[in-house]
């Protein structure tokens, strides 16, 4: 039953968690578009930087953009934030969910740290605050004034921050708490600077005074941050069935990878929504290709992975079907004996070589170019016995 209730947890949140974040990133990518396509116009009233024009669902709007502040506050005013805040309550609680509760499974690698699971999970909380707290005074100090330099120390300091996990989480759990780190930045900086400086903003023109533009000016800074980060941080989300991703060893140079990769893209869209063409709209993809078949080449470096051994003879289905039941129906079985699964993990049952069979690609995947599964390698598996499902594999799977 409890297995049950998790696994419906496990949707239910998942879910919630993809709706409010939809809401988010579409309603950011909304204003980003809006703001970088404002048109002047000589009617435009005093303080309005610029005018939008749109047509959709059968009707007309007319948006403007007032740089510091309108004249006077309307009664009703929209403010955008609840769907960051859920985006990140429901991120932290699958989170917990998966790698806290299930901190044996997936947050521990006894390969890479044999931790308490108490322990992991204070590395863990300790981590994502850490990692707001620094990068709130990085923007804070002098080195935020320059915003070249600045971007430059924020992509070192995810990149540093993936490498340091992966010497303390399990490959899977590292990338996505690269992703999370980065995630709760991004919904901080919702928080803790730009509605806090609307608010502050709000305030100064309820008591008649004109805001200040540092305000301003600051949390555009933010915002422009969460703006580049957006892509990366959703690869990392979906990264999790990727072995060839968070599998790698050297996964910090990969996530390096995908931020380059998402940033680049994004730089795309903001510099044509800003009228930007020729030359300005012209390298991006071209760059984004670049780094994505670079990311393609370094995963196939050395590829075969720890099962890359060289077997004389094509092993039987007989062979690869014993090294299954060895190390890995102890959990993927109609009935695991694992103490902690009470059903098959992810629906893979091994009872059967036809089962091994339809599952040859994931396999390959999973056990012989990355070592994801068996789980923390649990059951001991040799690079022989990897070896021996990859040749099986490659060779159709053969009898
Ligand atoms: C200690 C338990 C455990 C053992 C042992 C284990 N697995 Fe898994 N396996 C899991 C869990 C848990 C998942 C689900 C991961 C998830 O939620 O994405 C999984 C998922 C998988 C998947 C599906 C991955 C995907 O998303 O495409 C494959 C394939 C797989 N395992 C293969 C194997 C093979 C092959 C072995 C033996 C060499 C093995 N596993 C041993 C626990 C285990």
């Amino acid at each position: 039953m409890d297995v049950l209730l998790a696994e419906w947890l496990s949707l239910l949140l998942r879910w919630a968690h993809l709706i409010v974040g939809i809401a988010w990133i579409g309603s950011s990518f909304y204003f980003i578009w809006l703001d970088l396509g404002l048109k002047k116009s000589a009617d435009l009233p005093e303080g309005v930087a610029g005018e939008s024009w749109m047509v959709h669902g059968g009707g007309f709007y007319h948006a403007r953009k007032f740089m510091v502040a309108p004249p006077a506050l309307p009664e009703e005013l929209h403010w955008f934030k609840y769907e960051a805040y859920f985006t990140w309550i429901t991120g932290f609680l699958l989170l917990a969910l998966i790698y806290y509760w299930g901190a044996e499974s997936f947050l521990i690698d006894p390969r890479v740290l044999a931790l308490e699971p108490w322990a992991a999970i204070l590395i863990s909380l300790a981590f994502l605050a850490g990692g707001w707290i620094a990068y709130d005074l990085l923007c804070r100090s002098p080195l935020g004034r320059n915003t070249t330099l600045l971007a430059i120390l924020v992509f070192v300091f995810s990149v540093a921050a993936a490498y340091g996990l992966g010497l303390v989480f399990s490959g899977r759990a590292a990338f996505i708490h690269v992703g999370a780190m980065l995630g709760t930045i991004m919904a901080g900086n919702v928080f803790f600077v730009i509605i806090p400086n609307q608010k502050k903003a709000v305030a100064a023109m309820l008591a008649g005074k004109q805001p200040e533009p540092a305000l301003g000016l600051q949390a555009k800074q933010r915002s422009t941050h969460n703006n580049y980060l957006t892509l990366p941080v959703l690869l990392m989300m979906i990264s999790n069935h990727y072995p060839m991703s968070y599998g790698h060893p050297q996964a910090w140079v990969i996530v390096a990878g995908v931020i380059l990769l998402g940033a680049v893209i994004r730089h795309f869209f903001n510099t044509r929504n800003s009228g930007g063409g020729g030359l300005a709209i012209a390298w991006q993809f071209p760059a984004a290709a670049a780094v994505a078949l670079g990311l393609v080449g370094f995963t196939a470096v050395g590829l075969g992975g720890p099962g890359s051994g060289e077997l004389a003879e094509t092993p039987s289905a007989a062979e690869a079907f014993a090294v299954v039941q060895a190390r890995c129906v102890n959990c993927h079985s109609a009935a695991p004996s694992h103490e902690s699964f009470e059903e098959a993990p992810g629906g893979v049952m091994f009872d059967a070589p036809d089962q091994l069979r339809s599952h040859a690609a994931r396999v390959l995947a999973q056990t012989v170019l990355s070592d994801v599964m068996p789980l923390g390698n649990e059951t001991g598996m040799t690079g022989e016995e990897r070896a021996l499902l990859g040749a099986w594999i490659r060779a159709g799977a053969p009898d």
